[in-house]
């Protein structure tokens, strides 16, 4: 993505070879910042705390934590080497629960580092490694988008000379992947292509992710207004909206969605206005090995704080201000879990299927 001329993808191996750089999102979009991470104890903090986020993102962070694992580990001494790896493997496991990218990402180093040699060979095959995903990530997303924009294309031959509106929820751009994002792939080549477009941003709420994606299509030249998150029912029944179009964390065989929460209600008020709803996925967040989402994907609960407090920026710096009172009860849900019956389909970077015909769409791809 282009910030302010300059392309950057949001997270890449520095110069040192040594460490990697991510552009912290705590910080946007009042301020773009760069963050060295030289540990993979730095890595875990940065997924966990959400310096940086988004499935495929997390994915391609875990792969590079991988590689940070790997070369600290021949610094210190080669013998503690398995044991060491296992640790870090466990750890960046446990960071965050519901993308899957984050365990597909380890199981492909761990079975590229099972046919390796000795610890030094192990760092040149996890790096090697960590590079692909990320460069996987890249290319999926680019084809993923060209899937896309032809259906955007043929929402607006049906309605000819009218700006298409597309809502999202939450943040599935270039931020949450490693260049181009899922949703905003799809986005970017409409536009590319010449669509008039305009998109509904849901706040998403307690992280604020809309305010990214807001951000990001602001940089993209993209017209698009951010709404509350309770907003978009009332838009669709007025026909405001042509499609709804979210992205995915973990999507299980028979199509079920897990995505940022308040996903699942956008997708019954599309339901019941008959607006169709598109899930923008990755093969890399397809999860084969679950049969069905809904009761099953692994719902991550956060800090309840990040309910009870807002963050914003005073014009300053940063402030955290309290909105409610002193021991107030809270829940932070972070996901919920869409039923495939919701879907009108998944854009994926093999085409555009329904749920009946998505896991035979995906096969032989890296999750097939
Ligand atoms: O908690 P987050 O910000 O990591 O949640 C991100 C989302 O829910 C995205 O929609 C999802 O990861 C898809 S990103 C292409």
């Amino acid at each position: 993505m282009l910030i302010d001329g300059t392309h950057y993808r949001s997270i890449w191996l520095a110069e040192d070879g040594e460490s990697v750089q991510i552009i912290d999102q705590r910080k946007l979009p009042f301020a773009v910042e760069i963050e060295t991470i030289r540990t993979w104890k730095e890595m875990v903090v940065a997924i966990r705390e959400m310096h940086l986020r988004g499935a495929p993102l997390i994915g391609a962070a875990a792969g590079y934590g991988v590689y940070l694992a790997c070369l600290e580990l021949v610094a210190a001494d080669s013998r503690g080497f398995d044991v060491g790896l296992e640790r870090a493997m466990t750890e960046l496991d446990a960071a965050r629960p519901t993308a899957v990218n984050l365990r597909w990402a380890l199981d492909r180093q761990r079975a590229a580092l099972a046919e390796a040699g000795p610890p030094r060979e192990k760092v040149a095959i996890a790096r090697e490694q960590a590079d692909a995903i990320a460069e996987e990530d890249v290319a999926v997303c680019a084809e993923l988008g060209r899937h896309g924009a032809d259906l955007l294309a043929g929402i607006a031959a049906g309605n000819p000379g009218r700006t298409i509106n597309v809502l999202t929820h939450c943040n599935a751009g270039w931020l949450a992947t490693v260049d181009y994002g899922t949703v905003t792939a799809v986005i970017y080549e409409s536009s590319r292509r010449g669509l008039p477009l305009h998109v509904w941003v849901d706040e998403t709420r307690p992280r604020n992710q809309g305010a990214l994606t807001s951000w990001e299509l602001s940089h993209n030249g993209v017209a698009n207004t951010v709404i509350c998150d309770n907003a978009g029912g009332h838009l669709m029944q007025h026909g405001r909206v042509d499609l709804v179009l979210v992205g995915t964390d973990r999507t299980a065989r028979n199509g079920d969605v897990a995505n940022k929460i308040g996903t699942y209600l956008k997708a019954l008020a599309a339901n019941d206005n008959e607006v169709p709803f598109y899930v923008a996925l990755p093969s890399s967040t397809f999860d084969p090995s679950m049969e069905r989402g809904v009761g099953a994907i692994p719902i991550e609960e956060r800090n309840a704080d990040e309910v009870l407090q807002v963050r914003g920026h005073d014009g300053t710096g940063e402030s955290r201000m309290r909105l409610y009172a002193d021991g107030t009860a809270a829940a932070n849900y972070a996901f919920d879990v869409t039923p495939a019956r919701l879907v009108t389909g998944y854009v994926t970077d093999r085409g555009v299927f329904d749920a009946r015909h998505l896991a035979d769409g995906l096969r032989g791809t890296n999750r097939g």
